[in-house]
């Protein structure tokens, strides 16, 4: 695994645990936006799918580039047309063995472009698929932080006892997290982790920075969410993985710890939530 190979490289790599690769936003200059990743020590990143086609782009990209890995699943704003059939394709698409886990899955009752029912519907579908292949679940959660702690609390006491993945926590992670403190605990408590992106670094989001201080650095993944959220000075320009750095970098202060430190943990998160070491 190429990510194992340097012990220098191990001090300071940096991994973006949430990205989407696939959009045309990185048509032009997808090749370039790899290297710049590269050289800003970026060693691994996660493209998201939120459909079937972005999912197989997904992958796509995965058998590319060496340091990109796929997530597969249908995001609840996509989730309209879901039929049961699409699980099948999911469940096959999850064999590749770049895919690394089921997601963007989720809850989104912002843009409210689906019907609450049935993005629960399709959301607890793919916890249990996930479950079932063992595989982390990445979560989206826009406006919707009770009907979603409502779901992974009925998902880790009732039906995930006894899958593949209950062997293997923590069993997803709450991405570009929103919540209050609260709902970070609870999520802790039930064996979840959360990711921050570009928005802990924007100049007026003194409550997420609060937040962020009292999280705890050994269950939090950084992520761009790239092309969007830009991080602080680039806020509303293309975003792309290379400016994760940014966001650990904000964690550093915010922490008051050491870069390299904040580097350290939250690869190594990024590293056993996604088990690349027992990826090729
Ligand atoms: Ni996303």
């Amino acid at each position: 695994m190429e990510i194992m190979n340097s012990d220098f490289v191990e001090v300071a790599a940096l991994i973006d645990s949430h990205c989407h690769l696939d959009l045309p936003h990185f048509d032009e200059d997808r090749d370039e936006v790899i290297a710049r990743a590269r050289e800003a020590g970026v060693v691994a990143m996660v493209t998201q799918g939120v459909d079937l086609p972005s999912s197989r782009r997904a992958i796509a990209l995965a058998e590319r580039y060496p340091e990109v890995y796929a997530a597969v699943g249908i995001h609840p704003n996509d989730c309209a047309d879901f039929q049961p059939s699409m699980l099948d394709e999911l469940r096959s698409l999850a064999a590749h063995p770049k895919v690394v886990a089921i997601g963007e899955i989720g809850l989104d009752d912002y843009w409210k472009t689906v019907p609450m029912d049935q993005q629960i519907r399709v959301l607890r579908l793919q916890l249990d698929l996930a479950a079932a292949l063992g595989l982390p679940v990445i979560l989206h959660d826009r406006e919707a932080h009770e009907p979603i702690m409502a779901e992974l609390r009925a998902w880790v006491r009732e039906r995930l006892p006894g899958t593949p993945l209950a062997q293997r926590p923590p069993y997803g992670v709450l991405h570009s997290f929103s919540g209050d403190l609260a709902m970070a605990h609870e999520a802790y408590d039930l064996g979840f982790i959360l990711g921050l992106a570009g928005p802990v670094t924007f100049k007026n989001a003194r409550g997420l920075q609060v937040l962020a201080r009292q999280l705890d650095p050994d269950r939090l993944m950084i992520e761009t969410d790239a092309p969007y959220l830009s991080p602080h000075p680039y806020r509303g320009k293309r975003n792309e993985p290379a400016r994760v750095k940014l966001v650990a970098e904000k964690l550093a202060e915010l922490w008051d710890m050491p870069f390299e430190q904040v580097a350290f943990l939250t690869t190594g998160t990024a590293r056993a939530f996604f088990a690349f070491d027992h990826k090729p």
